[in-house]
């Protein structure tokens, strides 16, 4: 039986990533750093059971030292972190530590104690920033990241390259396209629209407050997205991959689809786009090819955009029922 530890276990991609890890027969560890009330809910929505939870602090070195010696993984998949990219503008040194540091720790922790183990690191599309040019983002194109959020992932991404490269370690890392699902956080555009179309159509509100809604995104399925991160190691040779559907929309779009969804026609009426939900630099278009993933790992995503809308609408409205 193999064991896997996942950071950022009670997140959205640490709970699909727990059930699938579960149901290849894993063992299964969380790290829970116990820093706020964390909630169980994502695990519990997806009726994941029988995960270990160990705690530690990504800011914490020692803690960090003392999960790996003592659950000695086959498969570590680091997917915490300070994930909303707004607030990092706030938070520029915690989410630095965290995104940035956090993973150089893991890394040493690694090396000192557990070199057989193949490291998964949540890269991200957002680490292409700037770069210019309509064509698709893919494992070639430079980052030029436009947020403390971005700067810190390319901190981390070239550290697990380095450490890749000078100490022969197994490590990945997965730059992902934005992915989402019904247990999406309720601060991310997609998961406001999906829950602000439903409470409409329930009566319980009017307008949904969002930012720029011309920004473009390549959108997946979270579900989708976590096998990747496991096929990239069970690879022989450890490689960086794009993980995107190759398609983009606007976040106007996505709101359309929403309103549709529901079964309600879309009026830009239900929109207040309000100076607060702008960011001080933003990412117009974000758009992945994954043809890499697709030649050397056989993956592909399963879900349309349309049914990602779809899903995340209904399962906002049943919320609510
Ligand atoms: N969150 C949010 N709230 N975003 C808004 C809003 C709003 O009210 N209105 C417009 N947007 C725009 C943002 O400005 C951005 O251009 C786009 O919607 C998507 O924002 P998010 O859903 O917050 O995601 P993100 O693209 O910033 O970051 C996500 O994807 C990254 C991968 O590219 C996160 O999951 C990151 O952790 C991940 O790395």
């Amino acid at each position: 039986m193999k064991t896997a530890l996942i950071t950022g276990i009670t997140g959205q991609d640490g709970a699909y990533l727990a059930k699938l890890l579960l149901s290849k027969e894993y063992k299964v560890y969380g790290m829970l750093s116990r820093r706020v009330n964390q909630s169980y809910q994502n695990l519990d929505f997806l009726g994941v059971k029988g995960v270990n939870f160990v705690y530690a602090d990504l800011t914490d070195q020692c803690s960090i030292q003392n999960v790996i010696k003592s659950v000695m993984p086959d498969e570590i998949y680091n997917l915490g972190a300070m994930s909303f990219v707004g607030l990092s503008w706030d938070k520029p040194a915690y989410t630095s530590q965290v995104n940035g540091i956090g993973v150089l720790y893991m890394l040493e922790a690694i090396k000192n104690f557990c070199p057989e183990a193949r490291f998964y690191q949540a890269s991200t599309s957002e680490m292409y920033g700037n770069c210019k040019g309509s064509e698709a983002k893919n494992e070639l194109t430079p980052f030029i990241p436009r947020s403390p959020y971005g700067v810190a992932k390319v901190f981390a991404h070239n550290m697990v390259v380095n450490y890749r490269e000078s100490y022969g370690m197994f490590a990945c890392c997965g730059i992902l396209f934005n992915h989402e699902s019904p247990i999406r956080g309720p601060e991310f555009v997609t998961r406001k629209i999906s829950s602000g179309v439903a409470e409409i159509k329930a009566g319980k509100r009017d307008i949904i407050q969002l930012g720029n809604i011309k920004a473009q995104r390549d959108w997946g399925y979270a579900a989708d997205y976590v096998e990747a991160m496991w096929l990239m190691l069970q690879q022989e040779i450890p490689e960086d991959y794009v993980i995107a559907t190759g398609r983009t929309h606007s976040v106007e779009v996505f709101l359309q689809k929403a309103f549709a969804a529901a079964g309600l026609q879309y009026s830009p009426e239900y929109i207040y786009q309000d100076p607060k939900f702008m960011r001080p630099a933003e990412l117009d278009v974000l758009l992945g090819d994954s043809t890499k993933a697709e030649k050397k790992l056989g993956w592909k995503p399963n879900t349309s955009f349309e049914e990602l809308v779809n899903l995340m609408v209904q399962a906002d409205i049943e919320r609510l029922k």
